[in-house]
């Protein structure tokens, strides 16, 4: 029998990936002051996702998720925010065209502050220092003084969090999201892309599409869900503190919810089933991702689907698998068959940037060629298992940064020192996360013709 669940009862248990805060007494008072400001998103607003993701975990619909690995204080701007959304927006367009279903939109934006490390200190020549855990809880310089965690950053986060979700939920709902917006911005891109003949079919086919809509009447003017979007934040419940000061109960439903984004994931690190951040996210109602790393065997993965999503519901529990593009084969077709045998309902989802870090010129990189590689593989696996391969999961930006190398304009490693922004891993800049999409979409494409040859035939 599951003991009672309370937002703090992950208090009791051991716990991963804790900061190490000078002053307790400080840290409780910010957290009093958290639990008593309004909540970031409603629980009606996760149900919905909650749906949404039902319908990708049914085969009826796919997954994008991404953003920062981290977000940070320094670079939170409008126009941040802006590019991200419109660099995003467009590899939807391109997915949705691509899959021929509905895609779910979750950014990792709005709260994505804690990073867990591998390791508690960063050495620099002779220097040892706590490592940078995220900007929630210190400070990205090499001092000590901003190595230590200081509470008050909980609530810069929490404001910074407020104010994103606000200029997000204004793109989406306010026209800028609008289908021909996106589509228009698409077709800038595919211009200027080193690769335009191979994305123009695609490409063409959209406009085409769209020019039929508009022929028999079907426009923005009259069709909402042409000029607006339905668009989610998700981020890592690493900082248990802060997740239990956002815990409110839903007045319509008594149930409890995270209202510190729609969607919250629990790290590689931090998935131990008797563990606290298992504890804290087994009790909250909002879908929850799961990182399976290489280490996750398939009865560890049945025991903490058991625990996160018991009743087995569908849109609950998304699988972000995060092998690496040489290791996707040797472990997912193991999860898939005990999540299929046990009729487990989950989104797959993959994660091809976690497992593909490797460090060039003394920088953190992923190559673009590992990163299509591994999501290719996954389609493949699912594909010939018989399951639904429903969703991505990147790390990238809206901005032209170098920091992974590849691409259509091959960046290569003496690249990555000219705008190596990233606050922890290495992020798709725009341009390599919608070729990402348009490569996807081609491959989706194929699919679906070669399973039409399989009925046909
Ligand atoms: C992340 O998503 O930034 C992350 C740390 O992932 P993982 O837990 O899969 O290593
Ligand atoms: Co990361």
């Amino acid at each position: 029998m599951a003991q009672t669940w309370t937002p703090n009862s992950w208090r009791q248990k051991p716990i991963q990936q804790v900061p190490d805060y000078p002053d307790l007494a400080v840290l409780d008072s910010v957290e009093a002051r958290l639990a008593k400001y309004p909540p970031l998103v409603f629980a009606g607003e996760a149900r919905r996702l909650k749906s949404a993701l039902a319908n990708v975990a049914d085969g009826r619909g796919f997954l994008l998720q991404g953003g920062d690995c981290a977000e940070s204080f320094a670079e939170h701007g409008a126009d941040t925010i802006r590019d991200f959304f419109r660099a995003f927006l467009q590899m939807a367009v391109v997915l949705t065209f691509g899959a021929q279903q509905p895609v779910v939109k979750v950014g990792r934006i709005a709260g994505q502050f804690a990073k867990p490390r591998s390791s508690g200190v960063e050495k620099q020549g002779d220097v040892t220092l706590p490592s940078y855990r995220g900007d929630i809880i210190n400070g990205i310089e090499f001092t000590e003084e901003a190595r230590v965690p200081n509470p008050e950053r909980q609530v810069m986060a929490y404001r910074q969090s407020a104010a994103t979700l606000n200029l997000l939920r204004a793109f989406a709902m306010g026209g800028y999201a609008n289908l021909e917006n996106v589509h228009q911005w698409m077709l800038g891109f595919v211009k200027d892309s080193p690769q335009a003949e191979r994305y123009r079919k695609l490409a063409d086919r959209i406009s085409e599409t769209m020019d039929f809509m508009k022929a028999i009447g079907i426009t923005a003017e009259n069709h909402p869900s042409l000029r607006e979007t339905d668009f989610f934040t998700s981020h890592e419940a690493l900082l248990l503190g802060y997740e239990q000061a956002l815990t409110r109960v839903d007045s319509t439903s008594g149930d409890w919810y995270a209202t510190s984004g729609h969607m919250i994931w629990i790290g590689d690190r931090t998935r131990q089933p008797d563990h606290a951040h298992i504890e804290y996210c087994r009790g909250i109602k909002n879908p929850l991702g799961l990182k399976c790393g290489p280490s996750l065997t398939a009865d560890g993965l049945l025991e903490l689907i058991d625990i996160l999503n018991p009743a087995n519901e569908a849109g609950r529990l998304t699988l972000i698998c995060r092998f690496g593009h040489d290791k996707v084969a040797e472990h997912l077709p193991r999860l898939i068959r005990a999540v299929e045998r046990e009729g487990k309902k989950v989104v797959w989802s993959c994660d091809p940037m976690h497992g593909n870090t490797i460090t060039l010129n003394n920088y953190k990189t992923r190559p673009f060629e590992r990163i299509l590689s591994e999501v290719e593989s996954f389609f493949q696996i699912h594909r010939a298992e018989g399951s639904h391969p429903g969703g991505i999961h990147i790390e990238m930006t809206g901005n032209d940064v170098t920091e992974c190398t590849g691409g259509a304009r091959a960046l290569s490693g003496d690249d990555l020192a000219d705008r190596y922004h990233t606050h922890c891993d290495p992020r798709l800049n725009a341009d390599q996360a919608l070729e990402l999409a348009f490569l996807l979409a081609e491959r989706m494409k194929g699919g679906r013709d070669e399973k039409k040859m399989v009925v046909n035939g």
